[in-house]
């Protein structure tokens, strides 16, 4: 049984509140579904879940599904709230990758503005370095053998309310506020 994740702090203006409270519950939803389908299993986590998915035979596409959709809403709501810059040694990472935070942020955009239809665009990291990609719905890097760092999530439910078609605007807004402390943490533990 995984608990949820708690939201104690507003992000109006650049998420209202009514956006983040749908948004949250649409979280808690894929979270109940899972524990539903998980039952007594003794995974901690939706991490954890999703590297060991060829353990489950019953409802594996499922588990699946709703474990990379808490885990995608998790990293998502982790990173977003006060305005905390990459430091330390991932700066230096993006630094000597992407030259500057601010053409690192210009890369995350433009590789957002090429996912087709729902996702998300992640910075992950490997054995090679870091990486700009998009994820397709509810898919999770861990699948495909990258480590998540931080994420926007493009579905239409994380910026519609807010933001209509501009899905560009809500991308800017939301560098604004963009929280890096845990990406921090896990690139220093993982690289
Ligand atoms: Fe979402």
């Amino acid at each position: 049984m995984l608990n949820p994740i708690k939201i104690n702090k507003s992000l109006e203006p650049i998420i209202s509140d009514e956006a983040l409270k749908y948004h949250y519950n649409y979280y808690l939803n894929a979270l109940n579904k899972l524990n539903q389908l998980i039952g007594s299993s003794s995974f901690k986590s939706a991490d954890a879940i999703i590297a060991n998915i060829a353990t489950f035979n019953d409802n594996r596409d499922d588990i699946l599904y709703y474990a990379s959709s808490v885990k995608n809403h998790e990293m998502y709501f982790n990173n977003i709230g006060n305005l905390n810059k990459p430091s330390g040694k991932l700066l230096d990472k993006i630094n000597s990758t992407y030259e500057s935070y601010d053409n690192f942020k210009a890369e995350f955009k433009k590789t957002a503005s090429k996912l087709v239809g729902s996702g998300y665009t992640y910075l992950v990291m490997d054995k090679n370095g870091l990486k700009i990609i998009n994820t397709s719905n509810e898919d999770n890097p861990i699948t495909y053998g990258f480590i998540p760092l931080f994420n926007i999530d493009l579905f239409e439910h994380a910026y519609f309310l807010d933001y209509h078609n501009n899905r560009n605007d809500y991308i800017d807004a939301l560098f604004s506020i963009a929280d890096f402390t845990n990406a921090n943490e896990i690139y220093k533990q993982n690289q």
